[in-house]
C-alpha cells in the first residue's frame, strides 16, 4: 500500500501492448490502450484532483473531484472511469471544472468536523490536501440541520477504528477489502444510511479467492 507522501497515478497501470496517443491540456501523451484519463495526466505529470482514486484499486468514480472536459463529449465526465481514446482532447483545468470541483468539496466539509487541529491525521490528510489543492476558503452552507457530525466511532474492530463523522464515502476501505484483503468484512448498509459504510461483525466469511 502507497503511503500519502508517495505517488499515486490514480488507477491501476495497463499492461495492452496497443498504444494510444491523446492530448491533455494542450501535450501529447501515449499510454497503453485501457489507460484512464486520469492515470495518462499522471504521466504526463498533469494532476487532476482525486478523492476516491487509487493506483492499488479499480476506479469507482465516486467522489466527482476528478471531472475534466473532453471535446465532443457530453458533460464532464471523471477522468478516473474514462479510459483514454486516439485523438481525444483533454481539458482538465478551467474556471468550469475549477466552480465545480471547489463546490464538490464545499459539499464534503459542510458535513466534516472542523477538528484538523486535534486530528491525529492532520498534514497528512487527503481531504484536507483537496481543500486547499481547490481553493476551498468558505463553506455556505453552515452546519444545521442533518449531518454525520456527532455519529460515534465504531472501535469494535481490533485492527481499525471506524469514525462515521469523518467519512466521506470514498469506499476505499470497502474497496480495498474485497479487492486486495478479500475478506470482505466491510460492506454498505443496505437500508439504512448509504453514507455509511459498516463493519460486519467477525468471523468474516470465508475467503472467496483460491490461494
Ligand atoms: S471510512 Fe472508508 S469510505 Fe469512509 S472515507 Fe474512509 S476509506 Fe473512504
Ligand atoms: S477520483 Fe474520480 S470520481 Fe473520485
Amino acid at each position: 500500500m502507497l503511503s500519502i507522501a508517495e505517488s499515486d497515478l490514480g488507477t491501476p497501470a495497463q499492461t495492452s501492448t496497443e498504444l494510444v496517443t491523446l492530448n491533455i491540456d494542450g501535450q501529447d501523451v501515449t499510454v497503453p490502450a485501457g489507460t484512464s484519463v486520469m492515470r495518462a495526466a499522471a504521466l504526463a505529470e498533469v494532476k487532476i484532483p482525486k478523492l476516491c482514486a487509487t493506483e492499488q484499486l479499480e476506479a469507482f468514480g465516486s467522489c466527482r473531484l476528478c471531472l475534466v472536459q473532453i471535446e465532443g463529449m457530453k458533460g464532464l465526465p471523471a477522468s478516473c472511469t474514462t479510459p483514454v481514446a486516439a485523438g481525444m482532447k483533454v481539458t482538465t483545468q478551467n474556471k468550469q471544472l475549477a466552480d465545480i470541483r471547489r463546490g464538490v468539496m464545499e459539499l464534503y466539509i459542510s458535513d466534516h468536523p472542523l477538528d484538523c487541529l486535534t486530528c491525529p491525521a492532520n498534514g497528512h490528510c487527503e481531504l484536507q490536501d483537496m481543500a486547499g489543492v481547490v481553493g476551498l476558503r468558505e463553506v455556505r452552507y453552515g452546519y444545521e440541520g442533518e449531518n454525520h457530525l456527532s455519529a460515534k466511532k465504531d472501535e469494535s474492530n481490533p485492527y481499525f477504528t471506524f469514525d462515521a463523522s469523518k467519512c466521506i464515502v470514498c469506499s476505499r476501505c470497502v474497496r480495498a477489502c474485497d479487492e486486495q484483503q478479500a475478506r470482505m468484512c466491510r460492506s454498505w448498509t443496505p437500508n439504512a444510511c448509504p453514507a455509511v459504510p459498516v463493519y460486519r461483525p467477525a468471523p468474516p466469511p470465508p475467503c472467496p479467492r483460491k490461494h
